[in-house]
């Protein structure tokens, strides 16, 4: 087994239902349709994690603490290897060398699957698949290439020309697990905390400076001279009058901008109710009929699909 490594909460296990019954729906969809199917994960991780869990089965006492084990569960890149049917090609994208070894052993577990590891920046890395992969041409025996491809950073990494040339493949599905809190942390309530670095930061994965318009309220303000944003002085007395709603509006917006198609965005919560990812699904091919089949499963699983049958943690 490969290593695990630690990371997430509830939300991982949403996220990763979530693509488990999208691969497979897609996997069968399309398995007779004459296309090479690819799956491409560009944070792909270790290929599991490792949690605790309670294995004292006595009620809880108080002052007693339970009993934990820690047990490994699978990662997207395992629930990708595990599909059924399979894959005929999967690309694991990690830049930290140990995760980078275990998915390397995590392939070998699975010597019938064609799964190739890439070290390095997810961002580089996808823009050269995105570039040189004969998606819409013949191509070892088939007709073009689908792919579904997994976006699931820790933090803002993912820049957004990098989501225009997934979206001129014309041929790539996307989950993306936006990080929404990330962004809203960035974007700080008051203008005074907006640092060069931070507002670089949202126009990386944006895609455009327009955002400090709709987030600080600027064209309310436009009469407002003093509330000029080349004035940094005055630039630090603005409040950002967009709450995490409109933020993830936003994105949407952003989103729609370059995909044919784009789902509401299903908000993954901490357990105190504070949004901590949104959950997109872009669909980048222009055809009506594909975009209505992914729409319909990806809407399916975005509202009541992940929402009972998560595993549940003691
Ligand atoms: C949330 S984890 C991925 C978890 C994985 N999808 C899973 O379900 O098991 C994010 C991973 O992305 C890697 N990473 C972060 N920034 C990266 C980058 N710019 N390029 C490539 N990998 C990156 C981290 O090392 C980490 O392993």
């Amino acid at each position: 087994m490969a290593a695990g490594h630690r990371f997430g909460g509830d939300w991982t296990d949403l996220k990763l239902d979530a693509l488990r019954k999208y691969l497979s729906f897609f996997t069968t969809a399309l398995r007779n349709k004459g296309f090479e199917l690819y799956y491409i994960d560009a944070f792909a991780g270790s290929g599991g994690r490792l949690i605790d869990r309670v294995i004292d089965n006595e009620p809880f006492l108080l002052g007693v603490e339970a009993k934990l084990e820690q047990v490994y569960v699978p990662g997207s890149a395992r629930i990708a290897l595990q599909t059924s049917p399979p894959f005929q090609q999967i690309i694991l994208i990690e830049r930290h060398s140990r995760r980078y070894a275990a998915l390397e052993a995590l392939c070998a577990e699975y010597p019938d699957i064609r799964a190739r590891t890439q070290r390095g920046e997810a961002n580089a890395a996808l823009i050269d698949i995105c570039r040189t992969t004969p998606w819409l041409r013949p191509h070892r025996g088939s007709s073009g290439i689908r792919a579904v491809l997994f976006l699931d950073p820790y933090g803002m990494n993912v820049e957004f020309t990098t989501l225009q040339e997934i979206a001129a493949t014309q041929a790539t599905d996307v989950w993306y697990l936006f990080p929404l809190s990330g962004l809203y942390r960035q974007a700080a309530r008051s203008g005074e905390k907006l640092t060069p670095e931070k507002r670089a930061s949202i126009t990386r994965i944006l895609g455009t400076p327009d955002w400090e318009d709709a987030f600080y309220g600027r064209k309310e303000r436009a009469d407002d001279l003093f509330a000029s944003f080349g004035d940094e002085e005055n630039r630090a007395k603005l409040r950002r009058v967009a709450d995490v709603r409109m933020i993830e509006n936003y994105v949407k917006t952003r989103l729609k901008d370059i995909f044919p198609h784009v789902s509401e965005p299903r908000t993954l919560t901490m357990k105190n109710g504070a949004p901590l990812f949104s959950l997109f699904f872009a669909v980048s091919s222009p055809n009506p009929k594909a975009i209505a089949l992914a729409k319909k499963v990806a809407d399916h699983i975005l509202t009541i699909g992940i929402s009972s049958q998560v595993r549940p943690r003691k």
